[in-house]
C-alpha cells in the first residue's frame, strides 16, 4: 500500500475532518511538552470510535506504517511525539464518560477522558480517583494506564496500575480485546491489562479503561516545612510518614526550584525565612479536619522549624502551587533534560545532593533543580543548559542512581528518552522476556517503534 493509498484508507476510516495532514494542523501533535523531542507525522488521525482505531490499525498495518498512540501530550520521555513519518493516533475524541457506578465506586471511560473531568465526573457521585497529578487537565486516562503514572497519592492509593479494574484495547492488526467490566477478583489467567499498564503504547492502544474508584477525602490539612538539608528532610518525611495515620502525600523541593516557580508563577514564598530544602506534606481524612494531628506532629519533629499550615482549599492550593508549578516553570526557563528517578528511601538525600554533583562533573554551566515525590523515593532530576540532543548529563545522573541501587524510571516510563538504560536497568533476560511479548502481540513492530527498545 503507498502513502497515498494509505490516506485514503484513513480519511475512509476517520472521516476526512479528523484525518489532518497540514502541517500547521499537525504540529502540536509532533513536538512534545517539553520541546526536547519533536518529529514529522504522515497524518495525525482523530478516531471517535473503537471501531475506527481498529480501522485506522489494520490499514496502519497493511500500509507497514509506525503507529504513535497519543493522549494529552504530557508524557515527559518523548514516546508521544513521532520520530520518522509515523501516523499519530490521537485519542482524544475517544472521551466518553459512563455514569459513575456510585455503588460499587467504579467508572468506565475513555481513553480519551482527562484526569480533571474524571475526577470531576467521581467527585459528583460521592468518589474520586486514586491518582492526581499536575498534568490533570490535559493528561488522558489512557496515556496515564499507558505510562502506569504516579502522582502525589501514591503512598496512599499507588499508581495507575491499582486503579484498573478493566479495559478495551486494540493490537496491531485490528483485533479488539475487553474486559469490562472489571472486578475486583477476576482470576482468569493472564492479567492483559495490567500489561497493557506501563507498556506505552508498544502493544495495543487502549480505547476505554474501567477504573477503581477511591472514597473521597472532604478534610485537608496542607503544610510546608523548611529544612537545613536534604537528610533532614527525608528524615521528617519518614517520621511523618509513621505517624501521622492521614498522611496522603510527601513532596520535596529546594531553594532552587522555588526560586523558578516564584519567579515565573508568580507566587510567594511559604515564609520569610529562606530554606535550602522544602517539605510539602498533606493529609487527608473524610471524618475530621486532620489539621490538629499534623501540628502536634510538626511541632515534635522541629518546634522551631519555619513552617506554614493551610486547611482552607485557598491556602491549600497556593501552597500546593510551590510544588506543582515546578515542571512549567522549569520548562519556561529552556528545554529540560528530565530524569524521573526512583532510588530507596535510605539513599534519597544521597541522591538529592549528589545529583547536581554528578551533572557539575559533566556539564559545569549546567543548572540542576531537583524536586519529588519523597514518600515514594522518586526524585525528579531537571537539567537546564545542555542541548537537547547532548545525553552526557542524563548519563551521568542515571549512572548515579544505577550506583545507588535505583530505577532509571520512576513513574513517566522509558519512552525514547532511556532506551539505551532498560537493559542496564532490567538485565538481559527481563528485556528478552518483554521484546518476546512486544513480537506476539505487535509482530510487524508497528505500534509506536523506537519506545522502550530503541530502533
Ligand atoms: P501522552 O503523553 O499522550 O502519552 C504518553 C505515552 O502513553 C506515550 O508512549 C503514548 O504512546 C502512550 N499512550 C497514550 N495514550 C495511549 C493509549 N490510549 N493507548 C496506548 N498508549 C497510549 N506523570 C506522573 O506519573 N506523575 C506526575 O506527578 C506527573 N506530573 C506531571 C506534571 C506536568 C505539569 C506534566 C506536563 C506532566 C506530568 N506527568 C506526570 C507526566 C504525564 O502527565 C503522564 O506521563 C501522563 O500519564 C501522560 O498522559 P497523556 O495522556 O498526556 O499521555
Ligand atoms: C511532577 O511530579 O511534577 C512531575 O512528575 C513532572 C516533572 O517531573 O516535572
Ligand atoms: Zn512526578
Amino acid at each position: 500500500m503507498t502513502h497515498t493509498e494509505l490516506l485514503a484508507a484513513l480519511r475512509a476510516a476517520v472521516g476526512e475532518r479528523q484525518c489532518l495532514t497540514d502541517p500547521d494542523l499537525r504540529a502540536s501533535y509532533e513536538t512534545d511538552w517539553t520541546r526536547r523531542w519533536s518529529g514529522v507525522a504522515l497524518a495525525v488521525v482523530r478516531p471517535g470510535s473503537t471501531d475506527e482505531v481498529a480501522a485506522v490499525l489494520r490499514a496502519c498495518s497493511a500500509a507497514g506504517v509506525g503507529v504513535v498512540p497519543q493522549g494529552g501530550n504530557t508524557g515527559l520521555v518523548g514516546g508521544s511525539v513521532p520520530r520518522a513519518g509515523e501516523v499519530v493516533l490521537s485519542t482524544t475524541r475517544l472521551a466518553e464518560m459512563e455514569a459513575v457506578d456510585a455503588e460499587a465506586g467504579e467508572v468506565t471511560v475513555g481513553a480519551g477522558a482527562a484526569l480533571a473531568a474524571t475526577q470531576a465526573a467521581a467527585r459528583a457521585a460521592g468518589w474520586d480517583v486514586g491518582v492526581d497529578l499536575g498534568a490533570r487537565d490535559t493528561a488522558t486516562i489512557g496515556g496515564m494506564v499507558a505510562t502506569n503514572a504516579g502522582g502525589v497519592n501514591v503512598m496512599r492509593h499507588g499508581p495507575m496500575r491499582h486503579q484498573l479494574l478493566g479495559f478495551e484495547a486494540v493490537l496491531a492488526g485490528g483485533t479488539v480485546l475487553r474486559r469490562l467490566p472489571g472486578m475486583p477478583k477476576d482470576n482468569t489467567g493472564y492479567d492483559l491489562g495490567g500489561l497493557l499498564t506501563g507498556s506505552e503504547g508498544t502493544l495495543a492502544v487502549i480505547t476505554r479503561v474501567r477504573l477503581r474508584l477511591v472514597p473521597p477525602l472532604a478534610q485537608r490539612a496542607v503544610a510546608v516545612i523548611g529544612f537545613e538539608n536534604a537528610s533532614a528532610a527525608v528524615a521528617a518525611a519518614g517520621r511523618l510518614r509513621r505517624e501521622v495515620a492521614s498522611v496522603l502525600a510527601l513532596e520535596l523541593f529546594t531553594d532552587a526550584g522555588l526560586d523558578l516557580v516564584m519567579r515565573h508563577a508568580g507566587v510567594s514564598a511559604p515564609f520569610a525565612v529562606h530554606s535550602p530544602v522544602y517539605l510539602l506534606v498533606e493529609a487527608g481524612s473524610d471524618a475530621a479536619d486532620p489539621s490538629d494531628e499534623l501540628l502536634a506532629a510538626l511541632e515534635e519533629l522541629d518546634p522551631g522549624a519555619a513552617a506554614v499550615l493551610a486547611s482552607d482549599p485557598g491556602g491549600r492550593h497556593r501552597l500546593w502551587q510551590l510544588r506543582e508549578r515546578h515542571t512549567e516553570a522549569i520548562n519556561a526557563e529552556g528545554v529540560p533534560h528530565k530524569l524521573d528517578v526512583s532510588v530507596p528511601v535510605t539513599r534519597y538525600a544521597e541522591l538529592v545532593e549528589g545529583a547536581p554533583d554528578a551533572v557539575r562533573n559533566v556539564s559545569p554551566e549546567a543548572r540542576t533543580i531537583v524536586y519529588g515525590h519523597v514518600g515514594d523515593g522518586n526524585v525528579h532530576v531537571s537539567v537546564l543548559g545542555p542541548p537537547p540532543d547532548d545525553e552526557a548529563v542524563d548519563d551521568a545522573v542515571l549512572e548515579l542512581v544505577l550506583e545507588l541501587g535505583g530505577s532509571v524510571s520512576a513513574e513517566h516510563g522509558i519512552g525514547v528518552a532511556k532506551v539505551g538504560w532498560l537493559v542496564r536497568d532490567r538485565g538481559e533476560a527481563s528485556v528478552a522476556a518483554m521484546r518476546a511479548l512486544k513480537a506476539a502481540w505487535d509482530p510487524a513492530g508497528i505500534l509506536n517503534p523506537g519506545v522502550l527498545f530503541g530502533s
